[in-house]
């Protein structure tokens, strides 16, 4: 809802409010941002400069210091020297600015941009406020959309010069907020390639604390995606602010606590080689930014944000649409494949239960590796002699669908492309370009590039059933320079708005092709392209220990329904840790279940887990896509807890990681979340086996006869026989099941019994919560 009294503008969603207004200077003044208020007078909210404070300029009457106010959004010149919002050369050569309120709008209708993609705007109202500077003719826009629902609110900025000459912008954040209060932690997500979005939590000292990507894309590095959360905010209870941007390309979110104590953050497209000059008449569009509050904790505002990505971020078509269980065979063949191999995986696919075979990179062109190819998506008939579109046909006849790999926005100099087009390449005129997992960058400033990208691949999705669509992008811009724009500080951003038109062809003329995106893994796991692509591969490390950093990051801001993951082979191929089956699948479990591994190589009863893996995961995968997600504080000894909860909390799935073993633990409670306290559940642990190798020579202690560890008969054995992993029951009221339940002992050694909990290093097991039906 958003109202205005008394000058003031109160947007407010179920549980949170946000306050402003403007002031007599005609500045706009940030009241409140945070927990759902009733305001009787804006006295209390008003700030008080009453004494001013030493070393600030004054604005204009006494004691306005732009220094110290709460302000919505600000500019050069007048005397606020905290980070800046907006930088912008004006008419006059200067730098100084002077932007005041002249009017504002209300609208059910969401307001397009027209160069980026931008949230649904369903069920939402919008708020546009317009400043004008005191001097020029250049105006601003905020708009502010309020999702009620969601308790999200969008921000975003326009820039017009409606005046003679052009003035040259250097920065344009999407939103600046003051907040109120000092005592605030920032909590970021970082990492590269195979260890992607870790998560960081600092303590916000007196300074700045910068989160930026300057590689061209959202990055592996640090995700567009901040919380700032108070000192003891846990991920149950306690205040946090939750902001992302719905942007791929280079971002930056800048946290400042200035000399005043004061907090202001700001976030929007990094100004890292940035500069856009504005003629007369010309517009720019900031992207959206999208703010989230809570006092339920790191958990409450991940549900507003993965609420806010599955409800207004996701194309319609695939809201609330399940998943297909995938097998993609780059990891059991990268490039040494032909058609034989790969409908002979496919079939065992099949058996095992999955419903859509990708295939990964090589099928096209001259890519029988990584040093040429890219650019020419010509089925290799060496390879396929059938062609794609009899592949297809023999894929979905065994009862699968099919899916391509592409990676679309690069190029190889061994290409066909390159030969006939080496002008579409993005370099520097008289320089080498550098080069990354051997290729370069297509250049998609240029029209005529994004027009080749969206015909070429059209052509080969009409070619063959193809309803899946991997979208690969793999490696930083460097070089970075066009002939297609005005000036060079254009480009960044033109190749992301490039690339935006090229998705949105693409996905409009396909909008039942399911597209997921890739960058190596996770490099560019964003909003935007959760606009056009409803999954996003969060990283090449299957290994599920590593997997349950990565997951756990992006849980923060991204729901279960949005993140690739893979059951892969052990020991892992970048880590060459060992780990259980079973633990592979649990992890994979909690997003979009995928298999990436030689299924030749599995034996029988690892084919039999996998079939029951799958089995199960159909069955639940509703709830595993898009439930309700909630994180726990890791164990003193470093394990791990997931869980889930359907919307009316019938059902939910409890995962339990042990990662590293202790000798001689302590006795586990498991304390649930998000069910109701009146409800009647049953608790139960979900069937899996375990491989006996684990046991080594211990089996000794189990069998009469004496077997070798690694001799024929304990190797022979395992392709025959798994040990089954403890049953658990539980039969309960929600209260009692959230107050915490104790589960058995964990084996240590001192004697083994069904009942024992058999976990080790890197063991897990999951439990299924089910509500009865007619209990409240
Ligand atoms: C990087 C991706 O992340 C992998 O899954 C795979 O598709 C390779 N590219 C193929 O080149």
């Amino acid at each position: 809802m958003i109202s205005v009294k008394d000058q003031a503008f109160f947007l407010e969603t179920k549980n949170t409010s946000y306050i402003f207004k403007i002031n007599d200077e005609g500045h706009l003044i940030n009241l409140h941002y945070g927990r759902k208020i009733r305001v009787e007078n804006l006295k209390p909210l008003e700030m008080k400069l009453n004494a001013g404070a030493g070393s600030t300029v004054l604005y204009g009457s006494t004691n306005y210091s732009m220094d110290l106010l709460p302000l919505e959004y600000s500019f050069n010149g007048k005397g606020d020297y905290r980070i800046m919002p907006l930088e912008i050369i004006m008419e006059d050569g200067s730098y100084v600015a002077d932007f005041i309120y002249d009017s504002y709008m209300i609208t059910d209708e969401m307001i397009p941009i027209k160069t980026l993609p931008q949230s649904l705007g369903i069920g939402a109202k919008s708020l546009v406020i317009t400043l004008k500077d005191k001097l020029f003719n250049v105006n601003i826009q905020l708009i502010y959309t309020v999702y009620e629902d969601e308790d999200v609110i969008t921000r975003r900025v326009v820039l017009l010069n409606k005046g003679e000459k052009a003035i040259t912008l250097h920065r344009i954040m999407s939103m600046n907020l003051d907040l109120l209060g000092e005592d605030y932690k920032v909590l970021s997500l970082h990492g590269g390639w195979i260890k992607e979005t870790h998560k960081n939590i600092r303590d916000l000292t007196p300074g700045i604390v910068t989160i930026e990507s300057t590689t061209g894309a959202s990055s592996n590095r640090h995700n567009p995606g901040v919380i700032l959360l108070q000192q003891d905010t846990t991920e149950d209870l306690g205040d946090c602010y939750g902001f992302n941007l719905i942007y791929s390309g280079n971002h930056q979110t800048r946290v400042e606590l200035s000399s005043h104590g004061q907090i202001r953050i700001q976030s929007g497209i990094n100004p890292h080689a940035f500069h856009w000059t504005l003629e007369n008449g010309e517009s720019f569009e900031a992207p959206e930014a999208v703010l989230s509050f809570s006092y339920e904790g790191l958990n409450g505002l991940s549900h507003h944000m993965h609420k806010f990505v599955n409800q207004q971020i996701i194309p319609l078509y695939w809201q609330n649409r399940e998943r297909p269980v995938l097998y993609n065979n780059w990891e059991a063949t990268m490039f040494d494949f032909n058609q034989r191999k790969i409908l002979s995986l496919a079939k065992k696919a099949k058996y095992l239960g999955t419903e859509l075979f990708v295939l990964d990179d090589g099928w096209f062109g001259r890519r029988v590796n990584d040093l040429g190819g890219l650019g020419d998506y010509d089925v290799n008939l060496k390879r396929i002699p059938d062609g794609l579109k009899t592949l297809g046909e023999k894929i979905n006849a065994m009862g699968m669908d099919f899916g391509l790999w592409f990676e679309p926005e690069m190029i190889s100099i061994n290409s066909a492309l390159y030969e006939s087009h080496p002008e579409y390449v993005m370099q520097v005129p008289g320089r080498d370009p550098a080069k990354g997992r051997q290729q370069l960058v297509l250049d998609l400033c240029q029209v005529e590039v994004q027009d080749y990208i969206i015909s070429n691949m059209t052509k080969v999705l009409k070619s063959a059933p193809i309803s899946y669509v991997k979208w690969d992008m793999n490696r930083h811009m460097s070089d970075v320079y066009s002939k297609a724009v005005r000036d060079q500080g254009r480009v960044f951003h033109t190749y992301i708005m490039g690339l935006y038109r090229v998705f949105n062809e693409i996905t409009k003329a396909f909008p039942k092709i399911l597209f997921e995106s890739c960058s190596s893994g996770g490099n560019r796991f964003d909003l935007g392209m959760l606009c056009y692509t409803p999954q996003i591969w969060a990283s090449d490390n299957t290994d599920p220990i590593e997997r349950l950093k990565i997951q756990e990051g992006l849980s923060y801001f991204y729901p279960m329904s949005s993140i690739g993951a893979h059951v892969s082979e052990s020991p892992h191929q970048q880590t060459l840790r060992n780990t259980p089956l079973e633990t592979r699948f649990h992890v994979a479990t909690f997003g979009l279940l995928g298999y990436e591994m030689d299924l030749h190589n599995l034996n029988q009863k690892e084919e039999v887990e996998i079939k029951n893996q799958i089995k199960w995961y159909k069955s639940h995968r509703k709830v595993m896509q898009f439930g309700q997600f909630y994180r726990f504080k890791h164990s003193a000894a470093g394990g791990v807890q997931f869980q889930v909860v359907n919307q009316d909390k019938t059902l939910g799935v409890f995962g339990n990681f042990q990662v590293l073993a202790n000798a001689s633990p302590g006795f586990d409670v498991i304390r649930l979340k998000g069910i109701d306290d009146q409800g009647l559940y049953q608790v139960k642990t979900v069937k899996a086996t375990m491989d006996i190798g684990r046991f080594g020579s211990l089996l000794k202690h189990v069998s009469k006869v004496r077997l070798k560890p690694q001799g024929f008969v304990i190797q022979n054995a395992r392709k025959y026989y798994r040990l089954a992993h403890n049953e658990e029951y539980y039969r309960a009221y929600g209260d009692l099941f959230k107050a915490g339940f104790r589960i058995n002992q964990q084996f240590m050694g001192t004697g083994y019994q069904k009942e024992t909990r058999i976990l080790g290093d890197f063991g897990s097991q999951l439990m299924t919560i089910n509500k009865e039906e007619g209990e409240e």
